[in-house]
């Protein structure tokens, strides 16, 4: 039984217990991160701490802990929690709600006393070769809300339309708000136009993955022409490569898009590029150097 974090407590999972009353169950009144751990090292702690931290701040609502609480809690949980499957690699799943109010009344109560609430996941390894055939895409109307750059808790446009996804044989849904690409129904989305990567910029369209500024930040080092700009549906169905990027997919490339092959159906040489400077970064991680 895995041990996860209540509100000052570490408990086996299935006594973690939260009330009816709590905002979060009520009315998804919060928000979230997910944190990949390599070998024990957090990928980006900072930037998902800085993330968490102006997504608090968008639904006005104060960060419980420090950073070095934060920190304390998930070394705790990584190290209560081994593998049971041998892979040494983790995510931690954090969430912070707006507490139990006596009442359901929509705005908020006068005294706030937030859920905190972190677990540990296996994260099963991700290698070149378990990513390298692809997935099946759809790309769907962006039918969710105007402030998609906050991590809410509240993920029933995502749930539904990664259903879409599903229920038509796909791993994931490409989203497309005013004939523009936005994101994936949880995760960021890069296409290769031109022989130029390209990523819609960030705003409130679509969340600021950390896993895409990672990667753009590694295009920069390593001299692959990348772009922060709008593109079309038009321009992603005749893109060269399509990937998906998350914290728990990594890079994954996308080879068929509405029933179609993308170039040639197969992952292509840009991604091959990109996903050798991720797997050497996460080397890296492993062995302590920070990223
Ligand atoms: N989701 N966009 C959306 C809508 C997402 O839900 C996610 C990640 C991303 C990628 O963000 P990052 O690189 O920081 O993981 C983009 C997480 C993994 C989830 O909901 O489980």
């Amino acid at each position: 039984m895995s041990i996860v974090y209540l509100n000052g407590e570490y408990l086996p999972l299935d006594q973690a217990k939260i009330s009816v009353l709590d905002r979060g169950f009520l009315f998804a009144d919060g928000v979230y991160e997910v944190i990949p751990a390599y070998g024990g090292h957090l990928l980006r702690m900072q930037e998902h701490m800085r993330r968490l931290e102006s997504n608090l701040q968008a639904i006005r609502l104060q960060n419980p802990l420090s950073e070095s609480q934060w920190q304390q809690i998930i070394q705790k949980l990584l190290t209560e929690n081994p593998n049971q499957g041998g892979g040494e690699d983790k995510y931690v799943y954090l969430q912070v709600t707006r507490g139990v109010a006596a009442k359901r009344n929509h705005a908020f109560p006068e005294e706030i006393k937030q859920t905190v609430f972190l677990m540990v996941n296996e994260l099963a390894p991700v290698d070149k070769e378990k990513l390298r055939p692809g997935v099946a895409a759809i790309t769907l109307d962006d039918i969710r809300w105007k402030a998609c750059h906050v991590k809410s808790i509240a993920l029933l446009g995502n749930i539904l339309l990664r259903q879409q996804a599903h229920d038509s044989g796909a791993a994931e849904a490409i989203l497309i708000n005013e004939g523009q690409v936005t994101e994936g129904a949880a995760s960021n989305v890069f296409a290769v136009i031109n022989d130029v990567l390209v990523t819609a910029p960030t705003g409130p369209r679509l969340l600021p993955g950390i896993t895409r500024d990672l990667v753009i930040e590694l295009a920069a080092e390593h001299n692959i022409a990348c772009e922060e700009r709008d593109f079309s549906e038009q321009e992603l169905l005749s893109a060269s490569e399509i990937w998906f990027t998350s914290s728990t997919k990594e890079i994954l490339p996308v080879v068929k898009l509405n029933g179609k092959p993308v170039a040639n159906g197969q992952s292509g040489p840009i991604w091959e590029k990109m996903i050798d400077i991720y797997q050497a970064c996460k080397i890296k991680l492993r062995s302590g150097e920070s990223r």
